[in-house]
């Protein structure tokens, strides 16, 4: 029994859609029709775990009557390939007999790509948006205030930075960012040359830490304890070694005294970022230790609002789409920043290292200018979810 024959279509979901309903934690079911090496590399993740069948198209077509019969006749379908095509071609097969199926708008390629825009902020005094890129876990942020504005970390895709701008009508004047990341590849260089405005970064960064070799990108450097105004915010950087040995966070407080730390990758929502991409990661949990436990705390207080670069799992962030916790929930929230003895702390970070991925130190050569990927190579190099956090943590 075949239905290629038949004239049956089914609808796509754009993943605009797909973002709102796992947000909404609606149960899902997912038939994933990717090879079975792309499907375990990554795919779509939810606030709880979703139900998901990995059925090879190849596969799925040689047997179509009896891969059907594996489809659940009774529950909504979502099919997702890799740009579509397939996926569309085996939800129109599944709705031929009668099966609620749809297909993922682009495939899981534009589920990567998809850039979610939210505010976190919106006062009389200024606005704080939410720039997240919800596949890999990446959060970045504009901070707007007066016609100017700065943007934190900011990710690849420099072209929804500048819609931001264009629409708000501000200019952007500084681009920060927390760190040289080695998961993603930072689109602050980019920005920073579009615009023809600094970018910034601890000098410490700016040296690749396994090649040893200095950046080539055009920088200026931070250091610690220096302010910045962006318009009626305050901006003071903080010094938090231990990811890196130029992590920052940045501290912006409000003309109304509410405060708001970018931490990069220094403490998430639920963890904290892990110290040994740089390749010394037992030489740098003492300073992560002093960084979290005896820096930070100079610097905020309960009431400060956590901005972290990432997630490690959605349900880290509310059904708002907003990945932000003031430091006091955080505080009794994240196992990782539970008193502990350094050496309680050495041991807990030790125990809890995630797979070291190895395009990890590729990426820091691309952020540093060593090596120039094309967009091809660009999009394999971040392929998946950040894994930046300590596992488990
Ligand atoms: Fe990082
Ligand atoms: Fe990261």
């Amino acid at each position: 029994m075949t239905t290629t024959d038949t004239q049956v279509t089914a609808p796509s979901l754009p993943v605009t859609d797909l973002y709102a309903k796992l947000l909404r934690n609606e149960p899902l079911f997912i038939l994933d029709v990717r090879n079975a090496e792309d499907f375990k590399r990554w795919g779509v993740e939810g606030r709880s775990a979703l139900e998901v069948v990995n059925l090879p198209y190849y596969d799925f077509i040689e047997d179509e009557e009896g891969s059907i019969a594996r489809v659940p006749a009774d529950r909504d379908i979502l099919v997702i390939c890799a740009k579509e095509g397939a996926s569309q071609y085996v939800a129109e097969l599944l709705q031929g007999q009668g099966i609620q199926a749809a297909y993922l708008e682009g495939g899981i390629a534009s589920w990567g790509n998809f850039y979610d825009i939210r505010d976190v902020v919106n006062k009389p005094s200024g606005r704080i948006v939410q720039i997240a890129r919800p596949a890999r876990g990446d959060l970045s942020f504009m901070v707007i205030s007066d016609g100017v504005a700065a943007i934190v970390d900011p990710l690849r895709h420099i072209e929804y930075y500048l819609t931001v701008a264009q629409e708000a009508n501000v200019t952007i004047k500084e681009i920060f960012d927390t760190h040289i990341h080695a998961d993603h590849i930072s689109g602050g260089p980019a920005l920073a040359q579009r615009l023809g405005v600094p970018y910034y970064v601890h000098a410490y960064d700016a040296i690749h830490p396994i090649d040893m070799l200095p950046a080539k990108i055009d920088y200026h450097h931070l250091v610690d304890g220096q302010t910045f105004t962006i318009g009626q915010f305050s901006l003071k950087v903080v010094w938090f070694p231990g990811h890196t040995l130029g992590q920052v966070n940045y501290l912006f407080t409000a003309p109304d005294g509410d405060s708001y730390l970018f931490t990069g990758d220094g403490i998430f929502l639920s963890s904290f970022g892990r110290p040994d991409l740089g390749g010394k990661g037992e030489t740098w949990t003492p300073m992560l230790y002093q960084s979290m436990f005896e820096r930070l705390p100079q610097h905020i207080t309960d009431d400060t609002m956590i901005l972290p670069a990432h997630f490690s799992h959605l349900d880290e962030g509310g059904d708002n789409g907003l990945f932000v916790e003031p430091f006091g929930t955080v505080r009794q929230q994240n196992d990782g920043l539970k008193p502990r003895t350094l050496e309680e702390f050495t041991s807990y970070v030790l125990g809890h290292l995630p797979v070291f991925p190895p395009e990890y130190v590729e990426i820091k050569r691309v952020n540093i200018g060593l090596t120039i990927p094309n967009e091809e190579q660009a999009s394999e190099l971040e392929l998946g979810k950040n894994i930046c956090a300590l596992s488990n943590a």
